[in-house]
């Protein structure tokens, strides 16, 4: 009698703290009641989800190279790489960008996965008429989207850049000693928050909002990601964007879960293939791949993106020293990355 009374107590606390602390609120829908208003231009998708995009460059109609990018984790498509405008004129590019689903103005996409991202690319680039082939860049955790372009619509491809693209440690070909040097390399905090979005998906939510612990450092204030060699990078990266945009950015207007969670469930979940098993895009060379990682990355250790492109010989890896995860606002390597793609 006392074990079950004790037992229906533990299944009504598991089930209050799940309701209470653990299940996320709902999301803040773009242009619903109660929600954001929507403030960007929008496709509308087959399954019925709402894209946002930005164009920038030259008109598409004139453009020599299509270009579309997508931003890392806790970003939008305001808050993107920076490429000089002299660079763009030159060249005649084309840029767009867009929120990926639950950043931004973008509806959440609650079946969002690594394979979901290339097929909502392929739909945006179709409605908006940018051509057969476009180019793609993808930066930090949008490095999983450009990794799903490459395996799920490499026919759409003209080119592909990967910047300080994420990593995920349990990646079938990730050997186990490379698995624990590289994930053991991370801060104690990032180790525990990639580790719960990996094994507790459910419970990522409450890990990244509670207050006890120190949970992922991205997006916190004074994250300790940044290393030594980031500094000029991200005085630079503030110069340009400025810091008020950098606070005011509508990135996560529709609550965390939607946009940070189920992004870091994704990139740190199981994907569904290996980027070891992506065949050559370009067998008669018509186009490039690139990695790009810094040497001294915190958050994205050099040794997984080291690991990848040895096993894939079509990439040409990039490793920057005395680079960490800003390298893209350092110097003008947006530009250098960008010339790459459309002229190396
Ligand atoms: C970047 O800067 C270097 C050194 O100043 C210069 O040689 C190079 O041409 C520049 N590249 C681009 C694409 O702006």
């Amino acid at each position: 009698m006392t074990l079950k009374v004790a037992l229906a107590a533990v299944v009504c606390l598991v089930g209050w703290a799940y309701v209470a602390i653990i299940k996320p609120p709902p999301a803040k829908v773009c242009g619903t009641p109660g929600g954001p208003p929507v403030t960007s231009p929008r496709v509308r998708l087959s399954d019925g989800r709402h894209l946002a995009y930005k164009e920038e460059g030259v008109p598409k109609e004139n453009a020599k190279y299509k270009i579309i990018t997508m931003h890392g984790y806790a970003s939008s498509k305001e808050f993107n790489l920076i490429f000089s405008q002299k660079l763009i004129d030159d060249l005649q590019i084309y840029l767009l960008s867009f929120d990926r689903a639950g950043y931004g103005d973008s509806d959440p996409n609650p079946k969002r996965s690594v394979k979901s991202e290339a097929f909502d690319i392929q739909e945006l680039a179709d409605i908006l008429k940018i051509g057969s082939k476009f180019y793609v860049i993808g930066v930090s955790m949008g490095g999983y989207s450009a990794w799903s372009c490459l395996k799920y619509i490499p026919h759409r491809l003209s080119g592909a850049a990967l910047v300080v693209p994420v990593v995920n440690f349990w990646w079938p070909s990730v050997p186990t000693s490379l698995y624990k040097e590289t994930l053991g390399s991370l801060t104690f905090q990032d180790q525990l928050a990639i580790r719960v979005s990996h094994y507790a998906p459910w419970l990522y939510y409450w890990w990244l909002t509670q207050k006890w612990f120190p949970t992922f450092s991205i997006g916190q204030p004074n994250s300790p990601l940044f290393s030594y060699s980031d500094h000029e990078a991200f005085k630079n990266m503030l110069s340009i964007i400025g810091s008020k945009k950098l606070t005011n950015d509508k990135a996560r207007q529709q609550g965390d879960y939607e946009s940070l969670v189920r992004d870091m469930i994704t990139g740190y979940g199981n994907w569904e293939f290996d980027p070891t098993e992506i065949a050559n895009p370009f067998p008669n060379n018509e186009g490039s791949v690139h990695i790009w990682q810094g040497f001294d990355d915190k958050i994205i250790p050099y040794q997984l993106n080291r690991h990848i492109s040895e096993k894939l010989p079509w990439v040409r890896y990039h490793e920057i020293p005395d680079s960490g995860h800003l390298l893209a606002f350092k110097g003008n390597n947006s530009d250098v990355i960008l010339q790459e793609l459309v002229l190396g």
